[in-house]
């Protein structure tokens, strides 16, 4: 605690050495957890894009005794909440792991519940997206999912289209390893480009993801150690943070705590350490 409480009075009397994040006034409370982490924050180096796989809302529920779905349910207000706080922390992509292609194994009625709350979602929350300038971009394929969730998705990526302030990455019925072959599938229907003239950047346009940075940070909640086909290709040098809180109490919190740790670590890209020379 004194450690801290040095490196925040430093950070109060050297502005230089933080950059002032943008929008950060009046939105976390003076002296709270959350403050004085962000107050470590360099807004100067902070990631473009995170990727968040948002696991462990059925474990949530089940150590209250509750219904997976209460779960779910949970989940849906972190998302709010860590879409608002990604918002004011400057990011320009949030990506949030909703369904995976994998997911349809579970019992129908936790996949029809789901499905159920995503719609009610999306709903609600339309003129938050509008009020905030955020775009909505749905990252999966939207063909398998029950036609009124579609028609919802399709409504809402239309409105928020001219939308620039923060991008949000919603994945549904999204699996890594489908994206890539859909990708090679649209090249080849294309039938425009020959072998010679797929690289990497041109392959990667192809992808869900086109136009947006790769993340510079993945989390993943719950304590798992795995990607579980989440943006296979898109997180080739992402730093990965795992915490074991679960989803449902995944807080502002948390979030700004990933940025930190971020910050602290070195992104060598196949390089040497920075700064030596042999
Ligand atoms: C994440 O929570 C939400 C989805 C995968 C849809 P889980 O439902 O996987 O929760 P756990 O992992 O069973 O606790
Ligand atoms: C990953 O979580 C998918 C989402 C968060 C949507 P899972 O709960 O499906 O992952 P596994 O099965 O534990 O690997
Ligand atoms: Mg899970």
């Amino acid at each position: 605690m004194q450690n801290e409480d040095v490196r925040l009075a430093e950070a109060q009397a050297n502005p230089y050495t933080m950059p002032m994040l943008k929008g950060l006034d009046g939105w976390l409370e003076d002296g709270s957890e959350e403050a004085r982490l962000a107050l470590r924050l360099d807004a100067a180096r902070l990631p473009r894009h995170v990727a968040v796989i948002m696991d462990g809302n059925g474990r949530w529920a089940r150590e209250r005794g509750l219904p997976r779905v209460e779960g779910h349910r949970a989940g849906a207000k972190s998302v709010r909440e860590i879409v608002e706080a990604s918002a004011h922390l400057g990011l320009e992509v949030l990506s949030l792991f909703a369904f995976s292609t994998e997911n349809w194994k579970r019992p129908a009625r936790e996949v029809q519940m789901l499905m159920r709350l995503l719609e009610d979602y999306l709903r609600k929350e339309d003129r938050l997206l509008m009020d905030n300038d955020f775009r909505l971009r749905v990252l999966g394929n939207k063909e398998k999912l029950p036609a009124s969730l579609r028609r919802e998705l399709e409504r809402v990526e239309l409105l928020t289209r001219g939308n620039s302030r923060m991008t949000i990455g919603l994945a549904l019925n999204y699996g890594g390893r489908a994206e890539i072959v859909e990708a090679t599938r649209r090249i080849l229907a294309e039938g425009r480009l020959k072998s010679g003239d797929v690289d990497e950047s041109v392959f990667s346009r192809y992808l869900d993801t086109a136009g947006l940075p790769d993340p510079d940070l993945l989390i993943r909640t719950s304590g798992e150690t795995r990607i579980s086909n989440f943006m296979l290709w898109q997180i080739a040098y992402a730093e990965i943070w795992i915490t074991p809180t679960y989803w449902p109490d995944f807080r502002k919190k948390h979030l700004i705590q990933a940025l930190v740790d971020f910050q602290g670590r070195q992104r060598r890209f196949g390089e040497t350490d920075a700064g030596s020379s042999s």
